[in-house]
């Protein structure tokens, strides 16, 4: 397949540029778009045609439901149905920005889009580039992330191109996206507003508008219980190449990479943690802005595949606030490997073979 890149400013967005990109999804094509959170991979969401070849060029499970993006809240009532005055009231509150709510859908909804459940999954992002595309494209647009199934998200045009490059028609370059880790998901259709993805947005934030709010199992890490609920949840994620594991705690990660082993290994840390261990380091960022951890996580994950050493070794992160979706995901990233001790270090090293 032939793909076509444009390259658009993130806050002035070329008009005629968006118009070539809008036109692809009115012909039912497939469009690579940056939001504040990660590239998504889009396509009209009325379109059942349309939204398979998201499903094929991601190699994604037909059964795992996509997000639909809409531009302005009049456009909710097209993709869900019997939506309550009072949450109209908080979402005018809460978007555009990085919050996906699900809701009952709207009949017009293919089952490709929300792979057969009677829900939809919503979200208005606060990307100009990702508004005036929906906006101009007349219909809203169903997009996962970016990435090739099980890979991490994408979070710069760079990567979209590297590893998207013919299997879409077209590819828009916006540099790197703003916050560089997910939107979060909150199931609305339950008797209580629950989080089932963590994401930018915190539980902390969300807290004033839904009071009674709640986090999911599944938000917390990998649990196999609440499947029916996020779908997506089932399948591996993020996760690199190389064997990832995460360590329990600061100081067995620090005994780690000051033990012989260190130059064996990949340390994924902190800029405050990098100068307290030897060997080779990929930096998040401060500890003391875990918002610069989350833009860099994803990018970061891409990176490990690319350097030399037996196995990444991933530091963990309190969980309030952000701290919460960055540690979903680097359990995700890490299939729940967790290094509790040295001895199971030792062991983990022995048993590696290479
Ligand atoms: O920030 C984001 O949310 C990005 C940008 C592109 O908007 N999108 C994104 O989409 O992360 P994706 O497909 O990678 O993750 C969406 C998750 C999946 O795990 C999917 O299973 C779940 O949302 N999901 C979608 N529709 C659902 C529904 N009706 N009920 C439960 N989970 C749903
Ligand atoms: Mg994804």
């Amino acid at each position: 397949m032939k793909t076509e890149i444009l390259k658009i400013d993130s806050i002035n967005p070329d008009m005629y540029k968006i118009y070539v990109a809008s036109a692809t999804i009115k012909k039912k094509g497939t469009v690579i778009f940056p939001t504040e959170t990660v590239y998504g991979l889009g396509a009209d969401a009325f379109s059942s045609e349309a939204c398979k070849k998201i499903f094929i060029a991601k190699k994604r499970a037909m059964d795992n439901p996509l997000i639909v993006h809409i531009a302005s809240l009049k456009d909710l009532e097209l993709v869900a149905s019997n939506v309550s005055s009072t949450i109209i009231d908080k979402l005018k509150k809460l978007w555009p920005g990085p919050l996906t709510v699900i809701l009952k859908k709207n009949s017009k909804i293919p089952d490709t889009v929300s792979g057969g459940l009677s829900t939809v999954a919503v979200r208005m992002p606060a990307h100009p580039v990702a508004l005036a595309l929906i906006e101009d494209s007349n219909t809203p647009i169903a997009a996962p992330s970016a990435n090739l199934s099980t890979k991490p998200s994408i979070v710069t045009g760079i990567d979209a191109i590297s590893e998207m490059y013919g299997r879409v028609d077209v590819i828009i370059d916006s540099s790197h996206t703003f916050f560089g880790l997910e939107s979060t998901i909150i199931n609305l259709t339950g008797e209580i507003p629950a989080i089932v993805r963590p994401g930018i947005f915190t539980y902390e934030e969300l807290k004033p508008y839904f009071d009674n709010i709640v986090i999911s199992n599944t938000a917390r890490g990998i649990n196999e219980e609440t499947i029916a609920i996020a779908p997506g949840m089932k399948y591996r994620h993020y996760a690199p190449d190389k064997s990832l594991y995460m360590v329990k705690n600061d100081s067995l990660y620090e005994a780690i990479f000051n033990s012989e082993l260190s130059n064996e290994l990949i340390a994924v840390c902190s800029t405050e943690m990098s100068k307290k261990i030897k060997g080779r380091k990929i930096l998040l960022g401060s500890e003391r802005n875990l918002y610069d951890v989350a833009l860099h996580l994803f990018d970061s994950l891409r990176v490990i595949d690319e350097l030399h050493g037996r196995l990444a070794i991933i530091q963990s992160f309190n969980e309030g606030g952000i701290g919460l979706a960055i540690m979903n995901r680097i359990r995700k990233a890490s299939s729940g490997n967790v290094i509790e001790s040295f001895e199971q270090f030792k062991k983990i090293i022995e048993a590696s073979d290479f």
